[in-house]
């Protein structure tokens, strides 16, 4: 299946306004590379409709990296909506990220209503699995990454992405070896298949985990990695550059 490689930036909570012009520089550096793979960049809530405004007229997408699971607008507090994101421009909304879910408390159950609340503004949701140290070193990656996959996934709707986290490769500089990263990726295509048949060939499931400009081209060398998921390396030009520049 013939599927557009995404890769996506997650400003976590590190970009401020003075790297909003990270965008301009980062759009002048891939110029039409912006054709053949979608970029896309989540900053925090608060700078998504200045990023928006950056990136007018120009390929590269912005995203949120959380919302609320609630989809209606309600007495919540403090909560964003799925379609206020929309409203500011985001594209994509990051949901299940590990941060959240270990930080946060969150659950699979909530990471789904979350996806299904992107998905009923129009929003893209971009759903994180993975497992811990322990867990691999336990030899249960095939087990709780299909649980996540299963309990996150919304019922209907294959308009999604997959990104695959593994939580120990998180912000350090260790990745899984790449045969590691065919066999959950191959995984996770066999349990989006289970619920959406030949569908599931057309979702992107992204790598993320300690991504940069050096290891980049082998990573989007596996079968079945769809791009990536960014973090520290998205949040300067010129890196997150040669990363897009990599596929
Ligand atoms: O969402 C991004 C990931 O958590 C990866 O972060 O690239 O800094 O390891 P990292």
């Amino acid at each position: 299946a013939a599927r557009k490689p995404l890769i996506a930036g997650n400003w976590k909570m590190f970009g401020r306004s003075a790297d909003l012009g990270e965008i301009a520089a980062l759009a002048e550096t891939i110029g039409p590379a912006s054709g053949v793979v979608d970029v896309l960049i989540c900053p925090t809530a608060t700078y998504i409709a200045a990023a928006a405004e950056q990136v007018r007229g120009k390929t590269i997408l912005i995203g949120a990296q959380d919302c609320s699971a609630i989809a209606d607008d309600s007495a919540r507090t403090g909560e964003i909506s799925a379609a206020m994101l929309a409203d500011a421009g985001a594209r994509c909304i990051i949901v299940g990220h590990s941060e959240r879910r270990t930080l946060h408390g969150e659950t699979s159950d909530l990471v789904r209503r979350k996806a299904e609340a992107a998905l009923a503004a129009g929003v893209t949701p971009i759903i994180c699995v993975g497992e811990t140290q322990a867990e691999r070193e336990a030899g249960r990656v095939a087990e709780i990454v299909g649980l996540q996959v299963r309990e996150s996934v919304p019922e209907q709707g294959a308009n999604i992405v997959v990104a695959y986290e593994p939580v120990w490769a998180i912000g350090g500089t260790r990745t899984p070896t790449l045969p590691e990263i065919a066999e959950v990726h191959t995984l996770i295509r066999r349990v989006l298949a289970e619920r959406f048949g030949d569908q599931a060939n057309a979702i992107r499931i992204l790598y993320g985990g300690s991504v940069g400009p050096k290891n980049a081209a082998e990573i989007f060398s596996v079968e079945g990695v769809d791009g990536a998921l960014v973090g520290r390396a998205s949040l300067k030009a010129a890196d997150f550059a040669a990363i897009i520049l990599a596929h």
